[in-house]
C-alpha cells in the first residue's frame, strides 16, 4: 500500500465490521516536532484480551472466511519502518483506540495521500455511521462531523451527490495550502 490514507480504510473498515456506529479519525502533522500522528478511535464490540495480545500477529482474524488478517500488521510495519509504533488500546463492549506514529521525515515514511478522499468514501459506503475528521498541520485544521453535517442537511441524505458535495466542500482544499482555518491560541 503507498498511502498512509489508505491504511487509514483498512482500519476505519475494521471498526465498521466491529459495529462502531461513531468513528473519530485524528491526523497530525507536526513538522516543527518532525512528528506524523493518525489516530482512529470506534465504539465497537473491542477486543478481548486474547485477540488484542495477537492483534499485530498476521496469523489472527477473527474473520469466519479466513486465516489471516492483515490490516493491523501492515499498519503497524509502514508505522515501524518509519521510526514509529502502533499502539492499541481496547476494551470489549466499550471500544477501540488505534494510534500510529511516523518520524516525519524519515525517508521510509510512506505519503500521507488523500486524507480527504478517503473520508468522502468512508461517508458514501457507511452513510448511516457518525464520522468526526480531525486534520491538524502546524497551525491549520480541518474538521467534519458528519452528525452535525447530517443535521444541517435535514432531509438530503449524506450520500447523495448534492450532500457530498458539501462535505467535500468543508473538507476544503489539500492540507498545507494555508486556506484552512487558522488554529485558535487554544485548540
Ligand atoms: N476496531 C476494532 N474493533 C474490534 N476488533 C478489531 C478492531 N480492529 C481489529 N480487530 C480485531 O483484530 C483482528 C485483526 O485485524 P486486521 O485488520 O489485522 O485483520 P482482519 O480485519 O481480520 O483482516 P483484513 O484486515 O486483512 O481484512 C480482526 O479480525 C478483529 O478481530
Ligand atoms: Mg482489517
Amino acid at each position: 500500500m503507498e498511502d498512509l490514507s489508505l491504511h487509514v480504510l483498512d482500519i476505519v473498515e475494521n471498526s465498521i465490521v466491529a459495529g462502531a456506529k461513531n468513528i473519530e479519525v485524528q491526523v497530525l502533522e507536526d513538522i516543527k516536532k518532525g512528528l506524523l500522528s493518525i489516530t482512529i478511535i470506534d465504539n465497537g464490540a473491542g477486543m478481548d484480551e486474547d485477540v488484542l495480545t495477537k492483534a499485530l500477529d498476521p496469523f489472527v482474524t477473527t474473520k469466519q472466511d479466513r486465516r489471516i488478517g492483515l490490516g493491523l500488521p501492515l499498519f503497524a510495519e509502514a508505522a515501524k519502518m518509519a521510526g514509529g509504533n502502533l499502539l492499541i488500546e481496547s476494551k470489549k463492549g466499550k471500544g477501540t483506540k488505534i494510534k500510529a506514529s511516523f518520524q516525519y521525515n524519515h525517508i521510509d515514511r510512506k505519503p500521507l495521500g488523500d486524507m480527504s478522499e478517503t473520508i468522502i468514501t468512508l461517508i458514501i459506503g457507511n452513510p448511516e455511521i457518525n464520522l468526526r475528521y480531525t486534520h491538524k498541520m502546524n497551525d491549520e485544521i480541518c474538521f467534519l462531523d458528519t452528525k452535525e453535517l447530517k443535521s444541517q442537511l435535514g432531509k438530503i441524505p449524506i450520500n447523495s451527490l448534492q450532500g457530498i458535495q458539501i462535505a467535500r466542500k468543508v473538507l476544503g482544499p489539500r492540507m498545507g495550502t494555508n486556506k484552512h482555518k487558522k488554529l485558535m491560541i487554544n485548540d
